[in-house]
């Protein structure tokens, strides 16, 4: 498998351990690989994200739970269509499985036996069950008012679970001193869970008669799912399976907008903000790593951001589950995202947009947000 790690910033090339987390100019490190898939390729193949294995930088000995394909649904929503990834379906419960089984798949290949992460929740649930799939050891990092439905689905995976008092970032702190002597496998930093996200790509253009959508709704947080997405189109573009990228809109909370509030301005990093409680916890991020491969990839695409309050979370949340779709309160966040953009987009316009992670992570405060009425 012919692939480089390289620095997003410096462009200073590394070998690959499983061990570097970042440059020592502080850059994020980056990917050089060439797919060679081709639409054919995947015909009479499972259905799931391995239908792809062309475009992934790893070999045949892979971690999996059968996960992807999620299903491309129309969801109507204020009298107008969305196609409606449903990254809920996976099998720990959100679309953080794409990542997290292309970058332990990568970590069993190296012979890794001990990883940590740290997250709001969902990606430290998938590194956890990946983990457990790949028998490698693992030790999770999470905020202290992490939603006890996460915590518990850690620790039932077997992983060592610690509740860290503090902020996010207190979070993530904890997590890199303890990678000092052990592999991190982490969501933000580690370039292989991009390779992983990037099959969103690849499945909604399949799904489409591999062509690209207008418009792809996505959430910004550490923008894990949308740098993924973004690579995705990009190579389906430059191999010519698809005209084009899609406009990316990215959606924060306006409690937590250090993104939106850097693009507003026309700045290339993400501003220091003072944020206020969201109940979208799994984007509620105040200094993305890769903020500015966020901006740069919206705008790029010719996209934008749009800023959600709770009232109009909660209103989404509440609107969902009355359709019948149970999701958890940051997937809430995106759809009230795409509902906004919606009114100013062209009538006919193909969007689209995904339920990141499913409503069973989140009961507790789904409860307390929406129900009963
Ligand atoms: C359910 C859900 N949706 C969206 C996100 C946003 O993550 P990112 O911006 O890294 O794609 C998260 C992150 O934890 C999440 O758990
Ligand atoms: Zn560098």
């Amino acid at each position: 498998m012919k692939y480089s790690l390289y620095c997003a910033r410096c462009g200073r090339e590394y070998d690959d351990t499983g061990r570097r987390v970042r440059c020592d100019c502080g850059g994020v490190l980056d990917l050089r690989f060439e797919s060679s898939f081709a639409p054919d390729m995947a015909v009479g193949r499972p259905h799931d994200l391995w239908r792809y294995r062309e475009a992934l930088p790893v070999g045949d000995d892979v971690v999996t739970m059968g996960e992807g394909w999620t299903p491309l649904l129309p969801v109507t929503f204020d009298g107008r269509e969305f196609l409606v990834k449903q990254e809920q379906l996976f099998p720990t419960g959100s679309y953080k499985d794409r990542g997290a089984a292309v970058l332990m798949t990568h970590l069993h290949e190296l012979g890794v036996k001990h990883v940590v992460e740290d997250s709001s929740g969902n990606a430290g649930c998938a590194v956890a069950a990946y983990s457990a799939r790949g028998g490698i050891a693992c030790d999770i990092y999470v905020p202290e008012d992490t939603s006890p439905a996460k915590t518990a689905q850690i620790e039932a995976y077997g992983a060592t679970l610690y509740r860290v008092p503090g902020t996010r970032e207190d979070t993530a702190r904890a997590a890199l001193e303890a990678a000092a002597t052990c592999v991190y496998a982490s969501h933000v930093y580690s370039p292989w869970f991009l390779q992983g996200t990037k099959t969103l790509a690849y499945e909604v253009a399949e799904q489409l008669g591999w062509t690209a959508p207008e418009t792809l709704v996505l959430p910004a947080g550490n923008g894990t799912l949308l740098l993924g997405a973004y690579l995705g189109f990009t190579e389906l573009m430059r191999a010519e399976i698809v005209s084009h990228v899609p406009r990316i809109v990215a959606v924060q909370a306006a409690a937590c907008a250090p993104l939106a509030r850097a693009f507003a301005d026309g700045l290339d990093d993400p501003v220091e903000v003072h944020a206020s409680h969201t109940v979208a916890e799994g984007i509620a991020i105040v200094t993305p790593a890769r903020g500015w491969q966020v901006l740069a990839a919206v705008r790029a695409s010719g996209g934008l951001f749009v800023t959600v309050s709770e009232q109009e979370i909660v209103a989404s949340l509440r609107d969902c589950c009355l359709g019948g779709w149970f999701i958890e309160p940051t997937s809430a966040a995106v759809i009230a995202g795409a509902r906004r953009y919606a009114r100013t987009a062209v009538v006919g316009e193909t969007v689209v947009t995904a339920f990141t992670g499913h409503g069973l992570k989140a009961v507790a405060k789904i409860a307390e947000l929406v129900g009963p009425l």
